[in-house]
């Protein structure tokens, strides 16, 4: 009936109706995201849909179903992981004790005995697979909606960690129509080594900052194994985790059950887990060597770890015939890659400092082969992480090295230390250059402070010099910057302009014109502005902005390079730590130098008085801005505000002298008429300011 087709569009869906599709929405696109990384919708767009469910279940909580995506963080904290029995066993693999690719060889014979093939039967299909360094899950699914997470434990009993696993974006909720009844997919959960790194860069800020009972996690494996076991699954959702099915469990209500360990993963593949793309099918002993090798030739460029690969006969009929040895398989080995992490001991701990200044204490190893190379040295990141680590020149110490990412040194064996060596300090000074080296405030790192004259930061130093924004020389970019520096023409800024034309052309690759052009450029460059160059000068925390403040203040450079802290605290959108930055700066003697000798090369800019301190007529007060205003954006009131000595602050309270309210304001305009606070409007603001609108 069309009148009944139209109804249907006419209505809308009942929140059941709505929830369910939304759901779906949310299934397809988590999986596009996550699994394919091929989203098909912007994230605003995914977050808008999210909000939506999480809306309807907020109204209806007897819509909220075990498979909503919101439901991937419980609220819950639990007391303990509850055990779990495996309805089917999660075995292990035996490992081929063999290190060489030719180790498969051995492997193949093996199984060609145990099936009785003689040498003129045809090779054995295998699936070669990668041995992924995590840790092994079970995941229950029933009508095709995940029920239980389990860890393997000892492989009949493990830990239920559902809620730990939903937080898991590439493990879908729910499985499409059509799979058995009971399923169980097993695989392994892992960390991918750059979301590892940016953990552990976040524990070490957090340490830095005072955070107490935070660590640093060894390596991947364990930072995953810690995430899926925590008892309060928002601590997971922190540490992003990844997922790789491999093989299954129990299974029930199958209808079409595959026939070869390929086929498995390929519709685990369609089902949305997670499969490798370097899964490969292999015939015989040559293919699985070459695989191997070719494996072994691409683990760096991985972006997780893999500790081997694995070769499983790919028939299932075979596999039966085969069948096990205890807990581990017959028709299944890992075959290894060399470790990724090693023990060796530390001769010396030095101290690198980076092209931005950064200092890095390195220790200088005795030579160790980690991960297919010999490493020598490793970083210790920083003074809390040496010290927390407690390395100390003599100990034997785990290096990790995985990818290609710079070697690590993760722990020390302190029953192995021999004496009492002295624990590692930061030096006051910076080794390259002798410039006073600090550490500020909440910050894990220590730089040196002669960023003009140091020479590791020479070519970082030019470059920003050079910069369109700095004193603007064209021309003068990275690689010219590089020939100069390397070909040791350039020490400091000023020997920029000692350069000639002679000097230029005879570099590399460098024409006549393009050197004319740089000495133009240079010649151009000398006539600046005081902001420009205060910039130009990278002092830490100066950027243009406060480059502006500082000049318009002060009006001088020799006023800026005597000032006080106190002095350059007074100066708009100076706090404490950056006066400090340009106090530190200017009292580095090789600084002054460097600007004295860029002063005698002929860069100058005009000079002027420094401003009058501008009038704040509204110091002491304290203002609320809410809603929108008819001529100002809220950021432009603000600036108006402060500048006229007013604290602006984010909420209503008793201590608020004005709120100022535009169009559409809400909560802070009940709360400051409830509080008996002074409402105002644009026009009276700007009143009050002393600028009519
Ligand atoms: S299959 C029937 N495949 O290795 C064998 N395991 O010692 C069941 N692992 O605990 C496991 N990658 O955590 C299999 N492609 C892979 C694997 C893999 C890593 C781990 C897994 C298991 C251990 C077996």
């Amino acid at each position: 009936m069309p009148s009944q087709e139209k109804l249907d569009f006419a209505e809308p869906p009942s929140p059941a109706a709505r929830a369910a599709e939304l759901r779906a929405q949310l299934h397809h696109h988590a999986h596009r995201y996550y699994t394919l990384d091929e989203p098909e919708i912007p994230d605003a767009e995914y977050d808008r849909l999210f909000r939506e469910l999480q809306a309807i279940e907020a109204e209806h909580p007897e819509l909220r179903m075990p498979d909503s995506p919101t439901q991937r963080v419980g609220g819950a904290i639990l007391k303990e992981l509850v055990p779990v029995r495996h309805a089917v066993p999660m075995l292990s693999i035996r490992t081929e004790t063999d290190t060489e690719a030719t180790g498969a060889v051995a492997f193949d014979a093996r199984v060609r005995r145990e099936l009785k093939l003689s040498d003129t039967d045809p090779p054995v299909d295998y699936l070669a697979e990668l041995k992924f360094d995590g840790l092994a899950m079970s995941l229950r699914y029933e009508q095709g909606v995940l029920v239980t997470a389990a860890t393997r434990g000892d492989g009949e009993t493990g830990e239920d960690v559902t809620h730990n696993v939903r937080t898991i974006g590439q493990i879908p909720l729910r499985l499409p129509e059509g799979v058995p009844e009971v399923l169980e997919v097993r695989g392994e959960v892992y960390m991918r080594r750059d979301q590892f790194e940016q953990l552990n860069e976040r524990q070490r800020e957090k340490i830095a900052s005072g955070a107490k009972g935070e660590k640093t996690f060894v390596n991947p494996r364990n930072a995953a194994a810690g995430a899926v076991r925590q008892l309060d699954s928002k601590i997971t959702r922190d540490r992003p985790l990844s997922f790789f099915a491999y093989s299954w469990g129990e299974v029930r209500g199958d209808a079409e059950p595959p026939a070869t360990q390929y086929d498995w993963l390929m519709r685990l593949k369609a089902w949305g887990f997670p499969v490798a793309e370097q899964t490969t099918r292999c015939r015989g002993a040559d293919e699985l060597v070459a695989f191997h090798r070719r494996i072994g030739e691409l683990r760096d460029t991985l972006p997780f770890d893999i500790d081997g690969v694995v070769y499983k006969v790919d028939s299932l009929a075979q596999q039966k015939q085969m069948g096990f040895v205890t807990r581990e398989p017959r028709w299944a080995v890992a075959h290894k890659y060399p470790a990724q992490e090693q023990l060796t001991t530390v001769q010396a701990i030095d101290v690198q400092v980076g092209r931005t200044g950064k200092l890095t204490p390195v220790a200088k190893l005795a030579p160790v082969f980690v991960g297919g190379v010999t490493v020598t040295n490793a970083t210790l990141h920083n003074e809390m992480e040496a010290r927390r680590k407690d390395v100390r020149v003599g100990d034997t110490v785990i290096v990790r090295r995985a990818g290609d990412v710079i070697p690590e040194v993760v722990s020390v064996l302190i029953d192995k230390r021999v004496g009492d060596p002295p624990p590692f300090t930061m030096p006051a000074q910076c080794p390259v250059c002798g410039s006073d080296a600090v550490r500020e405030e909440g910050e894990a790192d220590h730089r040196c402070t002669g960023g003009l004259f140091c020479a590791a930061q020479r070519k970082e130093a030019i470059l920003h010099f050079a910069h369109r924004r700095a004193v603007e020389i064209e021309g003068l970019g990275d690689k010219l910057v590089e020939q100069l520096v390397d070909s040791g023409l350039i020490k400091t800024l000023p020997d920029l302009y000692k350069l000639g034309f002679t000097a230029l052309a005879g570099l590399d690759r460098m024409a006549e014109k393009s050197a004319n052009n740089i000495v133009a450029a240079l010649e151009k460059s000398k006539q600046t502005t005081l902001p420009r160059f205060l910039f130009g000068l990278g002092i830490r925390h100066v950027g243009e902005a406060t480059a502006k403040e500082l000049a318009r203040h002060f009006g001088q450079l020799d006023r800026i390079m005597d000032a006080s802290v106190e002095a350059l605290s007074e100066v708009n959108d100076v706090g404490p730590v950056v006066a400090q930055s340009i106090h530190t700066f200017f009292e580095q003697p090789h600084n002054r130098e460097v600007v004295e000798q860029l002063r005698a090369c002929g860069l100058s800019w005009e000079e002027g008085e420094p401003a009058a301190r501008a009038p704040q007529p509204l110091a002491g007060k304290t203002f609320v801005l809410t809603g929108t205003f008819p001529t100002l954006s809220r950021d432009q009131a603000k600036d108006l505000l402060e500048a006229a000595g007013a604290k602006v602050a984010g909420s209503v309270s008793k201590k608020t002298d004005y709120v100022v309210a535009g169009t559409e304001a809400g909560s802070k305009l009940e709360k400051a008429q409830t509080l008996g606070v002074a409402v105002i409007d644009e026009a009276a603001m700007l009143a009050m300011l002393g600028t009519e609108a």
